[in-house]
């Protein structure tokens, strides 16, 4: 059984799932980080891989870029291929002076301009939360390997080139951490099919420092702190 962007039967997929947006990411996950790694889905240049991570069954695949894309292969995991936890690995821009470029966040909850907040109950805004036993076992593995994680909101953004910058000190106000473009979605998808689901974030770029932005070598070897944030939520 296949769903549409889905090209594998539902027992070639763990209940656990590593979700980079980058579909290179994934296959870099899958051959550095799995052990007995299988391809088991290529659709649209969205790879799926299936191995144990630290003798663990894990799947990775890439969410794409955006809500409409990462909800279709959220839902699809959840609903059809009997998934159970989804922990997106991805990149933010800081909009907090209290998070630095080169930091990770922990997202527990995820404001958004995206309808998926507001579609499924009419006159209802809902509140896009982490699984918090997700949240624990990542906030639990950074305290034990005595690493700094930042736990609170992101801002989700259907825009990375928006002219609305000028909502960015009230977001700021807020307490919210960062922006990026995903994890609002995933957490409307794990919400609907009464599964779990975490984002956790390196910053990529600061809204208020732009000198301090990563070159692409640095993206990928912080990536892996995140990584290992990442895999601890899922075990957790
Ligand atoms: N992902 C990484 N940096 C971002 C930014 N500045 N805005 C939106 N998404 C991002």
């Amino acid at each position: 059984m296949a769903t549409p962007h889905i090209a594998c039967e539902p027992g070639d997929i763990a209940p656990l799932v590593i979700m980079p947006g980058d579909p290179r990411r994934a296959e870099r996950i899958a051959k550095t980080r799995m052990a007995d790694v299988r391809l088991v889905s290529d659709v649209r240049g969205i790879a799926a891989w299936t191995g144990t991570v630290d003798g663990v069954p894990m799947t990775v695949m890439a969410s794409g870029m955006g809500v409409p894309s990462l909800s279709i292969y959220a839902t699809e995991l959840y609903s059809q291929y009997g998934v159970r936890r989804i922990c997106r690995v991805g990149t933010c821009g800081g909009i907090s002076s209290d998070v630095a470029v080169r930091d990770v966040i922990v997202a527990a909850a995820a404001h958004t301009n995206s309808a998926v907040a507001t579609i499924d109950v009419p006159g209802v805004s809902l509140s896009l939360a982490a699984s918090y036993d997700m949240l624990r076992g990542a906030v639990e593995f950074a305290r034990a390997e005595d690493r700094t994680v930042h736990v609170g909101a992101v801002y989700t953004s259907d825009f990375f080139y928006s002219a609305r910058t000028d909502i960015i000190p009230a977001l700021d106000r807020l307490g919210t951490l960062g922006v990026e473009m995903e994890a609002a979605g995933l957490y409307a998808c794990a919400m609907a099919n009464r599964a779990e689901a975490l984002a956790v974030l390196t910053v990529s770029d600061h809204l208020k420092d732009g000198s301090a932005d990563l070159t692409a070598d640095e993206r990928e070897t912080l990536f892996e702190g995140a990584l290992e944030v990442a895999i601890a939520a899922l075990k957790g």
